[in-house]
């Protein structure tokens, strides 16, 4: 005679630890530690809020519509990362540099695999209208030791505030790589950023119309350094006195990667070159700090 079998009776009260007991089982430890953390947040959340069923399907909407406008150039999931702070509360926890280490912030959507190899004060921005800028100094160890070979793959966007990404060019367009001399000098010859807003014209766009806050990014120029035997670097450049420092829309701020933009006259440049026209000059020793 079979025996009856007695159902699992989830009520409010115990749905939260059955479906966290559930997820627990998945294979791999760190997985389910992950996945059982993630529902009793999620659940959480309902009940802190009371959450409703037309709130609970608006969410549902919204992240469709999140996933329907991402592509392999739009990147509307990173974008809710990082407007909501988590992207940089990641890279924060992750990076904790020792003091004197150049601080990592946000990679952001518009980082481009493969950019051309440059020399020594080549420009990046070629042909495109601007105030020239040389960012120029040295890549350096913690102990002041220069790093030779060293590549800082850098990228910006253009004075209407468009990455390449977003435009449709077949070029590469205000990135470039550049190496180190055997001093660990580096030169990178470019436009003067402006600030920019994040795009709009989405889903994120839509919430953050809803609410008080600033949609756009102070003036900066990306680095992102990779260097055998250091920590991977993932970092910005602002310039100083620029609008939107204190209200950056991602939280990329650091004080240590605000830097002077010195407004030069028409004379010799960090190169070795000659401007012809007024220019910008921003000095930065990027320090890394051993793997
Ligand atoms: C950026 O600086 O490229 C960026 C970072 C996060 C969101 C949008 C843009
Ligand atoms: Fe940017």
């Amino acid at each position: 005679m079979a025996h009856p079998v007695t159902p699992t009776v989830v009520t409010e009260d115990t749905i939260t630890d059955v479906a966290a007991e559930r997820w627990g089982t998945a294979h791999d430890p760190r997985t389910a530690e992950l996945l059982t953390a993630l529902v009793r947040h999620l659940h959480a959340f309902a009940r802190e809020t009371r959450l409703s069923e037309a709130e609970w399907m608006a969410a549902i909407r919204w992240l469709t519509e999140v996933g329907q406008i991402s592509d392999e150039k739009r990147e509307e999931f990173i974008l809710t990362s990082d407007v909501l702070g988590l992207s940089m509360l990641v890279v924060q926890q992750n990076h904790r540099f020792a003091e004197g280490a150049t601080p990592a912030t946000v990679l952001g959507p518009f980082h481009i695999e493969g950019s051309p190899e440059l020399g020594y004060g080549a420009d990046m921005s070629e042909g495109l209208p601007g105030t020239p800028l040389y960012v120029h100094g040295t890549v350096r160890a913690l102990d002041g030791a220069p790093i030779p070979g060293a590549v800082l793959d850098v990228w910006q966007a253009d004075s209407d505030g468009a990455y390449e990404s977003q435009l449709d060019v077949d070029e590469a367009r205000l990135r470039g790589k550049y190496t180190t001399r055997e001093d660990g000098a580096y030169c990178v010859r470019t436009i003067a950023p402006l600030g920019y807003a994040i795009p709009m014209d989405g889903p994120v766009g839509r919430l953050i119309r809803q609410t008080e806050i600033s949609h756009f990014r102070p003036a900066h120029v990306h680095f992102l350094l990779n260097v055998p035997g250091y920590e991977p670097l993932i970092t910005h450049l602002f310039r100083e006195g620029a609008e939107y420092l204190d209200s950056d829309v991602v939280f990329g701020v650091k004080r240590e990667l605000v830097v002077t933009f010195a407004e030069r006259e028409p004379g010799p440049t960090p190169d070795g070159g000659h401007s012809d026209v007024p220019w910008c000059e921003a000095a930065y020793d990027f320090v890394l700090q051993p793997a």
